[in-house]
Parts: structure tokens; sequence; C-alpha cells
């Protein structure tokens, strides 16, 4: 061969990898609404960054036929490499549907293995743009073991690295697991699905009828099973929003945060927090409302919106720097803490821990969620697993109470005793065991049942009457618990809150407290690994 044919092989080569599974089968992915493999990584990248690895490989299969030339495809339908998001180093990988339905071979799982692997070394994040109909059939063991030999990695790069999944076609079987080990996974609706098994399996086996959106779709595991953490609109929007993740959190866990400048004047104070608490213990506001007019440019950026709604995760910036935003809902479910709050909360404190960003809670839980349905599914275990994982954290904490702090919840959530650094609460703060209303019934029980008996006059009255008494009574009793403890002093008095703050004071309040943090050194006991309870 001479140079002109070798620069011509290459030539050849390179046109045929890119052509992955061939026209019609690319024109059917645009039909579906999905953009290639190679549009996603070109869009999801700083332009022109992308550095391919392996785009020459083939696969090794020789059954079925696929050892025939024309069952041979260059990259074998995954593209592999690395690139830049607003400059910062990302691997990335992409499954080419359109190549044997981006199906997981021995060949093109080791293609993400080495990237994988070089990611880890360097201290990069990998990000995975699925689109798969699992495993290769044609391929048997070999393509489980490069789905185990992924899963391994999932696991050892979990904590070091970040890893980030987004869901753009199908994911089912056991290849869902690995983008359930990484932090963050997004799916584009009506096209990603991701189930264990689909509905035909489920159909022989509980004769239960469901389709594949309901089952697995994009809305089903954003607002049912809580498996993505983002919800998209088409493939555009899913790439957006991993470049906007990928703003507030650092390339490994090594690094910190990638701080911005910060336009937004950090004694920015907003007279309307100073009535944001109703005056009525009961009533709901949305603290979405407070994080806005605390947070730099009012810019929150929403994790696992749609799901456990009493609990409001994500992530924010305060004088430029990312903090991650626990916050009880008021608005929905009086904020109250259930299983699928504590889990989506417990996750997400323990990403930010992992990866050095600071936490800031907002505290208005009037405690765990009573009931069979919550203690049979496990409220203990899983309201134990948020208490650990706020325990366990060493980043900076710092902990806002706007209104009610009550019972374990108020241990749970970022308290002083957890090793929280900076407690605030505002005037509106109700710390107690818990509200006045249940208090009184426990605590003057026989003294309101005789009242409600023979009325307070010790003589028999009538049943309005009594109920009149009664209620009365009940009354008094609630206004003296609400004076003694519906407040923050007792609390503040002990020291278990640093100070009482004024609320139009708050940003600028967790801006002088995130300062003075900046050089926290906080560590754990030496241990293989703590026992959270699972
Ligand atoms: C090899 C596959 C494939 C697979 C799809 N194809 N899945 N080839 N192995 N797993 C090929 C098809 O033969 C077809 O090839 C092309 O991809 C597109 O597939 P279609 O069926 O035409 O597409 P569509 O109608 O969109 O349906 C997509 C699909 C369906 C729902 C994903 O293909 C499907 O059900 N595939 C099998 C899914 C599955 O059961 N996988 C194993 C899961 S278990 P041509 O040449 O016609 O274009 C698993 C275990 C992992 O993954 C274990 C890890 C521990």
């Amino acid at each position: 061969m001479n140079l002109e044919q070798k620069l011509a092989e290459l030539k050849r080569r390179d046109s045929l990898a890119e052509a992955g599974g061939g026209k019609l089968r690319q024109d059917r992915q645009h039909k579906e609404g999905k953009m290639s493999a190679r549009e996603r990584i070109e869009f999801l990248l700083d332009e022109g960054t992308f550095e391919e690895f392996d785009k020459m490989i083939t696969h090794r299969c020789t059954d079925f036929g696929m050892g025939e030339a024309e069952n041979k495809v260059y990259g074998d339908g995954f593209v592999t490499g690395y690139g830049r998001i607003e400059g910062r180093l990302v691997f990335v990988f992409a499954q080419d549907f359109t190549v044997f339905g981006g199906s997981l071979s021995e060949a093109n799982a080791a293609k993400i293995v080495k990237i994988m692997d070089t990611a880890m070394k360097v201290g990069a994040p990998v990000i995975g743009l699925n689109d798969s109909g699992g495993a290769r059939i044609q391929e048997g063991v070999m393509s489980l073991a490069g789905y185990a030999d992924i899963f391994l990695r999932n696991t050892l790069s979990s904590g070091v690295i970040p890893q980030i999944s987004a869901i753009m076609g199908p994911c089912a079987g056991g290849a869902v697991y690995s983008p359930a080990i990484t932090d963050f996974v997004l799916m584009v609706d009506k096209t990603a699905y991701m189930f264990v098994t689909g509905p035909d399996v489920i159909k022989t086996v509980t004769h239960e009828d469901v389709t594949k959106e309901q089952l697995g779709g994009a809305m089903t595991h954003n607002e049912t099973s809580g498996v993505a953490h983002f919800l998209a609109h088409d493939d555009a929007e899913c790439l957006s929003m991993v470049r906007e993740l990928f703003s507030f959190i650092p390339s490994n866990n090594l690094d910190d945060p990638p701080r911005r400048e910060c336009t937004d004047p950090i004694d920015r104070a907003d007279a309307a927090l100073d009535t944001t608490v109703p005056a009525e213990s009961n009533q709901p506001y949305d603290i979405k409302d407070v994080i806005s007019k605390v947070v730099d440019d009012a810019y929150f950026f929403e994790v696992h919106e749609h799901y456990a709604k009493n609990l409001v995760i994500g992530f924010a910036r305060l004088n430029g720097r990312p903090v991650g935003i626990v916050a009880n809902q008021p608005a929905f479910l009086a904020g109250v803490l259930d299983i699928n709050a504590s889990v989506k909360g417990a996750r997400f404190v323990r990403f930010c821990d992992a990866f050095n960003i600071p936490l800031i809670t907002f505290e208005d839980v009037p405690g765990f969620l009573p009931g069979t349905k919550q203690e049979y599914g496990g409220i203990i275990r899983h309201g134990a697993k948020l208490l650990y994982a706020f325990a366990e954290a060493t980043v900076p904490k710092i902990t806002v109470i706007t209104r009610k702090a009550y019972g374990g919840a108020y241990c749970v959530m970022s308290s002083k005793h957890i090793r929280t650094d900076v407690n605030y609460a505002w005037p509106t703060a109700e710390i107690a065991v818990m509200g006045p209303e249940g208090a009184v019934n426990i605590v003057y029980k026989r003294e309101l049942e005789s009242v409600a008996a023979i009325g307070n006059t010790g003589v028999a009255k009538s049943e309005a009457e009594r109920a009149e008494i009664l209620a009365k009574a009940r009354n008094e009793k609630i206004e003296v618990f609400r004076t003694r403890f519906a407040n923050p002093y007792v609390a503040a008095e002990r020291g278990y809150v640093d100070a009482v703050i004024q609320p139009h004071e708050t940003r600028k309040k967790l801006i002088d407290a995130l300062e003075m943090l900046q050089t926290k050194r906080d560590k754990n006991p030496p241990k293989k690994h703590g026992n959270i309870p699972l």
C-alpha cells in the first residue's frame, strides 16, 4: 500500500464507523425523535472537543452468522471517548441503537471499561448515554461478563468520580443496574424506559397488563419509583440538563465544586422572607419561595422534582459556590418525612458529602408520617438512612429552622447534635418533642378526661356544655405548651441553635457561615465502611 492508499483506507474505515447501522436505521432513529449516538455526543460536549477511542473495534462473535463481514460494524455500536464541558474534562459513551440495537457485546463492553478505568486514573466524570436492547443475545455469557465488568467499575468509581446516566432509549434487564449505581439518572419522556422484566414476562408471571410506558417510562421512574432524578422532554433537553448538572459538581472527590463569579449582592436582604411563614402554624407555604429568595440569582436546580415532593432537594449557589439544598416542603403533606422522602434525602446528602458540596438544610417538619403503611414499609429503617447520612457527612453543614422542628425529625434534619456546624432558627421556629395539640393530649390526658366527665365546676352538665368546657381547658393547655416550647429560645439557651436570625438576613448569614467553614476539616473514624441501614 502506498501512502495515498493508506490514507484512503483510514478514511474508508472512519466513514464506515460513522455510518453505524446504516442510513435506514439512522432514519428510523430520527423518525422516533431520537438523535444518533454521535449527534448526542456532539450536542453534549463543547464544540470540537470529542476525542474518540476504539473506533475500529469489532466484535469477535462467530455464532449465528455473526462472523460474516456484513455483521461487523467498526466501533461495534458504542461510541466512546473524552471531551470537555465548559472546558472541563469528561469521559463519555453513547450506545448506538442502529447497531444490533445498541446491545452490549464483549468487545464494546471493553470499550466502556477502558474509558471508565482512564476516568478513574485522571479523576474525571463518566457520562453514559444509554439506548440499548441489553445483552447481545448472540454472545451469551460474554455479554453478561461485560456487564459485570462495568458494574464492578460503577461500584469502585462511586464516590470517587461523578457518574451520570442519561437514558435515551430502552434500558432493560440487568442492564438497568449500571445506571442504578450511578449518581444521577435522567430519562427522556416517551422514548426512554427502564425495567428489570418487560410487560410480556409480567403478563406471563403475574397476569398483570401493563404498557412499557406505565411500567418503566420516564414519568414512572421520576414520580413513582424514584429511580430517575430528572425528566427531559427530548434528547436536546436531556443533554442540556447533563451540562447544567455538571456545572454544580466537581470532577472528582478531591476537587472542590466549580465556583462561579457572583453578581448577586451577598448582603441582599429580601423583606418578603419576614412574612413568608404564615401566622397560623398549620398553614402551608412553599419552601421553594424561601430557597429562591436566598440563593444567587434565585436559581435553584431541583433534583428529583417529581418524587417525594414533601422533601425538596437540589443545587444552588451562594456567593458563586455550589451548595446542596435539603428542605422540608410544608406545601406538600405538611413537609412530613416519609419513607420516600427519607431515601431521597439520604442519597443526595451522601452525594454532596462524597463530592465536597456543602449542605444547607431548611427545616419545617412536623415529624415522621404515622400509620401502618409507613411502619410496615420500614419507615424505621428508611428514616434511619437520612439520619445516618447527615450524621456521617463531614462537609460544611448549615441548618435554618424556619418553623417546625418536631420530635425525631428535629434530630435527623441536620441538628447541632449530629455535627452540624451552624444552626440558625427564625423567630417563627417551633422546636419541641411534638406539636402542642398532640403533646397536650398526652401530658394532660387524665386532667382533660376528668374535665370532660364533670366539667371544671365539679357539677355534671349537658353534653354541649361539657364539650365547651373541655375545648376551653384544652386550648388553655395548648397555649401554655406553645408559649413554653413552640419557639426557638429554649434551644438557643442551650446552644443547640447558634443564633435566632431575622428571616431577611438569611442569605448573608449563610454566605458568611460558608466563608467561615471554607477550611473545615473533619473526618470519621477509620473503618472499612459503615453499615448504613439499607
Ligand atoms: C442483539 C438486538 C438486541 C439484543 C435488539 N437487537 N436487541 N440484537 N441483542 N439484545 C437488534 C434487533 O435484532 C434489530 O436488529 C435491532 O436491534 C432493532 O431491534 P428492534 O426489535 O427492531 O427494535 P424495536 O422494535 O425498537 O425494539 C427494541 C427492543 C427490542 C424493545 C429493545 O429489540 C427487544 O426487546 N430487544 C431484546 C431486549 C432484551 O430482552 N434484551 C436482553 C435483556 S436481558 P436489525 O438487524 O433488525 O436492525 C439483559 C441482561 C443483562 O440485557 C444482564 C446484565 C447482568
